[in-house]
């Protein structure tokens, strides 16, 4: 018996863990508190359903209460039958209109919502950037003004963007709950979809489809800023140049290293690379998507980046060492280096 106690107080403690901590999280990122058309609509859409099925849940177990209390067997009564309804045409009719009319209730606005979110009659006139989802981090091209960047993707604010999406490995979903619902994003088959954020901020996202072992860490970003500041980004990001010098020594030992290793895979202008695009690496605000944006940080994620992401695709240092071609001293070189590469002077408004 009291182990019996002790199992249902660990499961009551565990289930109000649960309740308490759902509620952490990074900014932006949440459903009720929407920042741009997609994530309005749909949390539209999910009060009226939530609201339906509360009341019907309510009624239904006030009805189950009543009825249970009611119709419980009474000393002396055991064998009295209460008066049989079954066949009743207006009972018949009242519980089978009440759920149709529930469902047109919520099927009416999800419909609408769903084909709203799914038009794509502006894509001609509006900025299209094609989204590929990697194991596990995200690359983005900006197909007309023939930019290549990675994990942080800059938007005009109040201004339609549409996103294609591909991936290059496995299945992976791209979701950024405060602008928009969850797309699948396919090896083969593109989806479309748009986000059009309300205000200026950083928007968390996240990789919302079971992709292997570091799918939790696939986190990356929606930088939302005014029409100017993106117009001048993109002219910033045009003009990067992997010819510009770094201004201190070690930074251009660094340059030196990186041009003969991880240039293999990466990329710091505007060429496809199968590695994250790092053209404005300095300008980030987190390494690989989760790690906090420092030189130590990154010295540590070069040397050894399957401890802090397992299953990622970096070779790293492992390799490169094996190799003899990565000391720690190099990674210290590298990582100054890419601290450096800043060109756009864009600072997101990083407003809640
Ligand atoms: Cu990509 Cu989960």
């Amino acid at each position: 018996m009291k182990e019996w106690m002790g199992k249902i107080r660990t499961l009551s403690l565990f289930s109000l863990m649960v309740l308490l901590l759902s509620a952490c999280g990074k900014e932006n990122l949440t459903t009720f508190i929407p920042k741009g058309y997609g994530a309005e609509e749909s949390l539209k859409v999910i009060t009226i359903s939530t609201i339906v099925m509360a009341v019907v849940f309510i009624v239904v177990m006030v009805i189950f209460i009543y009825v249970v209390w009611k119709f419980r067997q009474k000393k002396g009564e055991e064998n009295v039958i209460p008066k049989q309804v079954e066949g009743n045409k207006t009972l018949e009719i009242v519980w089978t209109v009440i759920p149709i009319l529930l469902l047109i209730i919520i099927a009416v606005p999800t419909i609408l919502v769903t084909y709203d979110l799914a038009d794509q009659s502006e894509i001609d006139d509006s900025i299209t950037i094609n989204v590929t989802g990697k194991q596990f981090w995200w690359h983005f091209e900006y197909a007309n003004e023939e930019i290549q960047t990675s994990q942080d993707l800059y938007i005009p604010v109040g201004e339609k963007v549409y996103l294609k999406m591909l991936s290059s490995d496995v299945v992976h979903s791209f979701w950024v709950p405060a602008l928009s619902g969850k797309m699948d994003v396919n090896p083969d088959n593109e989806n479309t979809m748009y986000i059009q954020a309300h205000e200026e901020g950083v928007y968390w996202g996240k990789c919302a489809e079971f992709c292997g072992d570091s799918h939790s860490l696939m986190d990356f970003k929606i930088i939302a800023v005014s029409k100017e500041e993106y117009a001048q980004w993109v002219e910033d990001l045009q003009n990067v140049n992997k010819d510009v010098q770094p201004e201190t020594t070690t930074a251009q030992e660094g340059q030196a290293i990186f041009e003969q290793s991880c240039i293999g895979c990466h990329a710091i202008d505007n060429t496809p690379s199968a590695g994250p695009n790092l053209s404005n690496f300095g300008d980030r605000t987190t390494i690989a998507g989760v790690l906090e944006h420092n030189e130590e940080e990154l010295v540590e994620w070069i040397m050894d980046p399957n401890s802090k992401k397992p299953g990622n695709g970096m070779l790293g240092a492992p390799y490169l060492q094996n190799k003899g071609e990565i000391t720690q001293d190099d990674a210290e070189k590298i990582a100054e280096y890419l601290m450096q590469l800043k060109p756009s002077e864009i600072t997101p408004n990083s407003a809640q």
